[in-house]
């Protein structure tokens, strides 16, 4: 253990500091627009509060930006290192954001803190030996509030089985002077010398170009790090089972649409199996699946038609500025490129370039009259797709200017945007 690392059985990164991100799926309004998607009651009144604990937050640098973005965000903050609260609770200062920030280790917290009605917990599960991961489920257990939403993102079978290559080669280098730089050559070297791994795994591969790119910190939490256990979906059902909490469904959107993220062959397998866990299963083999960001509630937080039918409609849409026309939209899925038809996607976007429009509007579109569910997939896609956004429907001002202005003098790669009640990368905007 590095003199740097903070105290902890399970968690070693060789004292670097996890980069700053935004993960687009954490704002409030994202979660809330999938789970209206999926047929599931609001986690949290509209008008808020949003109490919103970030489990292993790093720096909280992301989830500042969604306090900023979002003033119905009641933030807490917690992480095992010292040095990343420090930062955080720097920023907060700075950007004028009353956030508690909690240095601690998930194992300690009990009881644990809250209620909340949003934990999220990313990046965290697959980098922790199993005694933390219970620690985890816990504290999600403990600390949700009834009717609220956790957020798990967490390396998963098979496709993430394939990473555990690149941590041995790590694991090699750990003595090195600068063991990022010294795995990351051996594997660049491997790649170019065209060694089986990378032809029988292109999306290593494909990892391998994005880590080349990164924060050295980055790279350190998610490979140094002599724990890694991608996790099967199965299996980390069963433990937010014995938590109380059931699988809602994926803050990925897309992957809630078996027609569009599974290839053809598979779907009649996948649509006769009706046990959760052996659909997930099915599902991540058809996928290669790589990584999972799940939600998870307790039992109970489903609605019937009507009421599913009221809840989308009352959502505001807007398409982001840099929108594509109304052509020929290809959309890029883990199974490869899946066309989205024009006579769908063409009147959409057309409709949300004149503007924001709630879901109830766009039913009047005509290939969509008397097609809920049609225009409910279709939203979803372009939310991933990053093409549209639901807006906050609370109409609270939001501040952002302290929060954007120190993100700007931090060269931070994201800005607060209050209309979506999340965050943009510099530059990016939504059309209203
Ligand atoms: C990969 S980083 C992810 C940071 C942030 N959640 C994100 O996704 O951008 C994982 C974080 O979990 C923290 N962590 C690791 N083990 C922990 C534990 N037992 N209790 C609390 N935090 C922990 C680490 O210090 C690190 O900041």
């Amino acid at each position: 253990m590095s003199a740097n690392d903070p105290a902890s059985s399970a968690y070693r990164t060789g004292g670097l500091r996890y980069p700053p991100r935004h993960h687009r799926e954490h704002a409030p309004v994202w979660i809330d627009a999938v789970l209206a998607a999926l047929g599931h009651a609001p986690a949290f009144p509209a008008g808020g509060p949003v109490r919103l604990c970030d489990l292993g937050c790093g720096t909280g640098l992301g989830s500042l930006a969604l306090a900023a973005a979002d003033p119905r965000i009641r933030l807490t903050g917690i992480d095992l290192d010292p040095a990343h609260i420090e930062i955080a609770g720097a920023a907060a200062a700075a950007a004028g954001i009353a956030a508690k920030f909690r240095c601690a280790d998930v194992a300690q917290l009990d009881p644990p803190p809250g209620p909340f009605d949003v934990i999220l917990c990313h990046g965290l599960l697959s980098w922790v030996d199993d005694a933390t991961r219970q620690a985890v489920a816990r504290f999600v257990g403990g600390a949700l509030a009834p009717g609220g939403v956790v957020l798990l993102h967490y390396m998963s079978q098979p496709g993430g089985a394939a990473f555990a290559a690149f941590h041995q080669v790590f694991a090699a280098h750990a003595d090195a002077r600068d063991p990022v730089a010294a795995g990351l050559a051996v594997l660049r070297g491997l790649r170019d010398a065209q060694a089986g791994f990378f032809r029988l795994h292109p999306h290593a591969s494909a990892t391998l170009d994005s880590l080349l790119a990164e924060d050295p910190g980055y790279v350190a939490h998610e490979y140094l790090n002599p724990c890694f256990t991608p996790l099967a979906a199965g299996a980390v059902m069963a433990l937010m089972r014995g938590a109380g909490l059931t699988y809602a469904g994926s803050a990925t959107p897309c992957e809630n649409i078996d027609a569009l993220s599974l290839p053809g062959s598979c779907l009649p397998m996948v649509a006769a199996e009706r046990d959760p866990a052996r659909r997930e299963t099915l599902k991540d083999i058809a996928r290669n699946q790589a990584l999972r960001i799940d939600l998870y509630r307790r039992p109970g937080t489903g609605l019937a038609d009507a009421a599913h039918l009221a809840r989308m409609r009352s959502i505001p849409w807007a398409a982001m500025t840099d929108a594509p026309g109304p052509g020929r939209l290809t959309f890029d899925t883990r199974i490869g490129p899946v066309e989205g038809a024009a006579e769908i996607f063409g009147p959409l976007l057309t409709a949300l370039a004149a503007g924001a429009q709630t879901f109830g509007a766009l039913e009047r579109v005509p290939p969509f009259a008397g097609r809920p569910a049609l225009l409910n997939q279709a939203l979803q896609m372009l939310l991933w797709a990053g093409i549209a956004h639901p807006l906050r429907q609370d109409g609270t001002a939001a501040d952002a200017a302290p929060f954007n202005r120190w993100a700007e003098a931090q060269r931070l790669p994201f800005r607060a945007a209050p209309r979506l009640g999340s965050a943009l990368a510099p530059g990016r905007h939504v059309r209203l």
